[in-house]
């Protein structure tokens, strides 16, 4: 350890402390993944190592509303129940003074090897987009997830293409074919996002091989990017920042899709499929698993929002959840995303869905199927102010204002077309829904804040259904 993290790491344990009461406090969440006090946004280093999973998410544990980011690590055999590992990287060296950033995991010989960017910035009279601040690949590898081996800089600005701006991060590493690849998001002097793909043959000294770029330009800056086979396709899956908002996409400030890339041909801005069509949901990243499975997990909120939402876990003293680990495959040229088959095992009690009845559940967890027969109007209600509907090919998720005790946070509502209603699949825990409309071709994440402990629900459709109750 270093004289930094000597320092730090028992400034976060008594920070932290703060936090120890909140594990069954209103709001938490049971099974997926949030801070144990302060601050929580990206998915970083995703990895199945040495018989667990290993997650780790940007941090910032002094205070609710973000900060100075460290990398937090969780670890679990089930992707349901978790441990938390501590704090892994500080921002204790040269390259990562201000902010270790998002990145990734790669595992190979008995060791875990982590790819992050390190965050400076200059002190002087810069622009932060053009000359202020560096934003530096940095490598460090562990035998157990917990001790790193010393922090070396890969690339720095100076390394990308003149015509990038300082914005350049989120490295994400893999293997094909026996080369390593490095993915970058970034974004150019024209205001263009984009993907750098770096390659190498050890992992230590890497070559720009190839751009990613639309032909005309899809927002100014792509961040969190990832590549990957699912099947027989290439997928190329971005967070762009800039892109107009619309009422039937794009409804974010920020988004996150992908480019479902044919003969890994050069992505068209009409072929981006947004990942979620909810009011949380940014930045995911993918990771293959033991058992071959690619999966998906995102943050289940979105930067820079403070103007149209305020989040009410911030007074409790944390903030934000990673959604659920999400298996991904190909269907009819969509990307379909379903929720792990481990979610299974938390299931109890199951209750027949009774059409026009309100159903009370006990506790704040829970797992709706339903299954419809035509493409009649379908309407599922939650505590009488979340209302998730379809009607004349219009998929809505929709929260009433006011309506009683504002369990949106004055959000109103997020849409997608859907052409036929068949299933639909709700995900509650506590604060977090996660709805998988027809298995998962499109999916709606939300967080919303009811105030009691047990959930009503209400279904009108021409349909069938169960609910399961779940528990840890
Ligand atoms: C995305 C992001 C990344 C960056 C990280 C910093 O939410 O802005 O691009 O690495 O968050 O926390």
């Amino acid at each position: 350890m270093n004289v930094m993290a000597e320092v730090m790491v028992p400034w976060i344990q008594e920070q932290e402390k703060k936090g120890k009461d909140l594990k069954d406090a209103k709001w938490s969440t049971r099974f997926h993944i949030m801070p144990p006090v302060g601050w929580l946004n990206d998915p970083n280093g995703l990895c199945y190592y040495n018989g667990d999973y290993h997650f780790f998410f940007q941090y910032a544990p002094f205070d609710a509303k973000g900060g100075l980011k460290f990398w937090g690590h969780m670890k679990s055999k089930d992707m349901l129940h978790w441990t938390y590992e501590g704090v892994p990287l500080f921002p204790d060296s040269p390259y990562d003074c201000h902010g270790v950033y998002s990145g990734s995991a790669f595992t190979e010989d008995g060791q875990m090897e982590l790819f992050y960017t390190g965050n400076v910035k200059l002190d002087g009279d810069y622009d932060y987009v053009l000359d202020g601040r560096e934003a530096n690949v940095i490598y460090t590898a562990s035998q157990d997830g917990i001790h790193f081996t010393a922090k070396k800089c890969l690339l720095t600005s100076a390394d990308y293409p003149e015509d990038y701006t300082r914005h350049v991060r989120d490295p994400k590493v893999f293997r094909e074919n026996g080369r390593y690849y490095m993915l970058l998001g970034g974004r150019k002097k024209n205001d263009a996002g984009a993907a750098l793909l770096y390659e190498s043959a050890d992992k230590m000294h890497w070559t720009l091989k190839e751009e990613f770029q639309t032909a005309d330009t899809f927002g100014y800056m792509w961040e969190c990017p990832d590549l990957f086979s699912l099947d027989e396709n290439k997928v190329l899956s971005v967070s762009p920042q800039g892109l107009a908002r619309e009422a039937f996409k794009n409804q974010n400030v920020y988004q996150s899709g992908y480019f479902l890339l044919k003969d890994g041909k050069t992505p068209s801005a009409d072929m981006f499929v947004e990942w979620d069509m909810g009011f949380d949901f940014y930045a995911p990243q993918t990771f293959l698993d033991e058992k071959g499975r690619r999966i998906l997990v995102g943050w289940a909120g979105l930067p820079d929002v403070e103007a149209e939402y305020q989040n009410p876990t911030v007074a409790l003293g944390w903030q934000h959840v990673l959604t659920t680990p999400r298996e991904l495959s190909v269907r009819n040229g969509r990307v379909v995303q379903t929720p792990v088959e481990e979610v299974a095992a938390l299931r109890k009690k199951e209750i027949s869905v009774e059409c026009g009845k309100e159903t009370e559940i006990s506790g704040g967890c829970f797992d709706l199927e339903l299954t419809v027969f035509s493409d009649a109007p379908m309407c599922i209600t939650l505590e009488k102010e979340c209302v998730i509907g379809y009607q004349n090919g219009v998929f809505t998720l929709e929260f009433q204002p006011g309506a009683d005790t504002d369990i949106g946070c004055g959000r109103k509502a997020r849409r997608a077309r859907i052409e036929h209603l068949r299933e639909v699949r709700i995900l509650s825990d506590e604060s977090l829904l996660e709805i998988y409309v027809n298995g998962g071709e499109t999916v709606f994440t939300t967080r919303y804040y009811p105030d009691g402990s047990n959930r009503s629900i209400r279904v009108e459709a021409d349909g069938t259904g169960k609910i399961f109750e779940l528990a840890l």
